[in-house]
């Protein structure tokens, strides 16, 4: 397999992409590079001024992109429900969907609908979006699905026990269940769309370890240490969003596949494909992820 760039993907001119967390870090940057090949890019944000500022920040760099701001908030099930209204009002395709925005070890919260906040916003909103938007993801041929992952997968358990943490909370040990889970719904997913025969690609990526805003409300530690470890061992937003960028773009690219960086530990170099845990593979347990998410969204997913 050849190195990804973005200067050697194929034009996205007349595609719709549509990036949650658009405003910052690794989710500017994809949106960026899908509005740089043309497409037309949905940036999906919970704050307008931030959004109206990335808007301003991509079209500085290309001004004749195609942009949209659909505002969401993946702590609230009634604004995802909400967007995706909308979104199908406006819209009749979507030929890339990038479940981005996240949250990473933040204090103890519940959501409005009873929620853990980062299960909230990093996995199960982005379930229920993936579920709404189907019907469209479905009739658009060769559409992709591209779930944001983590290393932190690895010491990820989906306790179904306390997966909101009704019995116990640790900020780290939420945040590796909430990226276990994306990943987890990544495959199923693609094993669900191989049954049904759809034409569409349900993909994973990780961006290592890449300097961003991500730790502002982790733990004081994390929060001081992740800028400068980020910049030594890991990489900057821009480099990080490849692999997001390759399995969205990249015409050897397989459904139920995973990228992420390829050098020491995952943590910075080129996009590639990489491994993930035998857990995150275990289809049993993915079953009843999906099962217990729908459940929880009150929403049956049938793809
Ligand atoms: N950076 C890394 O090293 C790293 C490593 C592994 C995985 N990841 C994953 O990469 C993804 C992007 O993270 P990042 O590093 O780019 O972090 P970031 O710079 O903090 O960006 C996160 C984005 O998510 C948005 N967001 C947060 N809560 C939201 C909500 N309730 N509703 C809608 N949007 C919300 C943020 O919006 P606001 O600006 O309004 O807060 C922001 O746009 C995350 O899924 C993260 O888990 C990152």
């Amino acid at each position: 397999m050849s190195k990804f760039s973005l200067s050697k993907a194929p034009s996205q001119q007349g595609k719709i992409a549509l990036v949650t967390g658009a405003n910052n870090g690794l989710g500017f940057e994809t949106a960026l590079g899908f509005a740089k090949l043309g497409a037309k890019v949905i940036l999906a944000c919970r704050n307008n001024e931030k959004a109206e500022e990335a808007k301003r920040g991509i079209l500085a760099k290309v001004p004749m992109a195609e942009l949209d701001i659909l505002l969401i908030d993946l702590k609230n099930l009634g604004s995802v429900r909400r967007f995706a209204e909308e979104f199908k009002a406006k819209y009749a395709q979507l030929d890339l969907l990038v479940l981005n925005a996240g949250i990473m070890a933040t204090p103890f919260s519940k959501t409005e609908d009873g929620f853990e906040s980062q299960m909230a916003v990093n996995y199960f909103s982005h379930f229920l979006l993936t579920n709404l938007l189907f019907p469209i993801l479905k009739k658009t041929t060769n559409s992709r699905i591209v779930s944001l992952s983590s290393i932190a997968h690895k010491n990820g358990k989906i306790d179904f026990e306390n997966i909101n943490a009704e019995k116990s909370y640790s900020d780290w040990g939420a945040y590796s269940q909430s990226k276990l889970a994306c990943l987890m719904f990544s495959y199923e997913l693609q094993r669900r769309i191989n049954s049904a025969g759809i034409n569409a690609k349900s993909v994973a990526a990780h961006p290592g370890l890449s300097n961003t805003n991500l730790a502002q409300n982790s733990p004081w530690i994390s929060k001081v240490l992740f800028g400068p470890l980020s910049k030594i061992i890991g990489q900057n937003a821009k480099d990080g969003a490849l692999p997001t960028l390759m399995a969205a773009l990249d015409p050897s690219v397989k459904g139920g596949e995973y990228y992420g960086p390829d050098g020491f530990m995952e943590a910075k170099g080129s996009p590639t494909k990489v491994k993930s845990t035998g857990r995150s593979h275990n289809v049993s347990l993915a079953q009843k992820l999906w099962q217990e998410s729908e459940r929880l969204t009150g929403q049956e997913f049938i793809v």
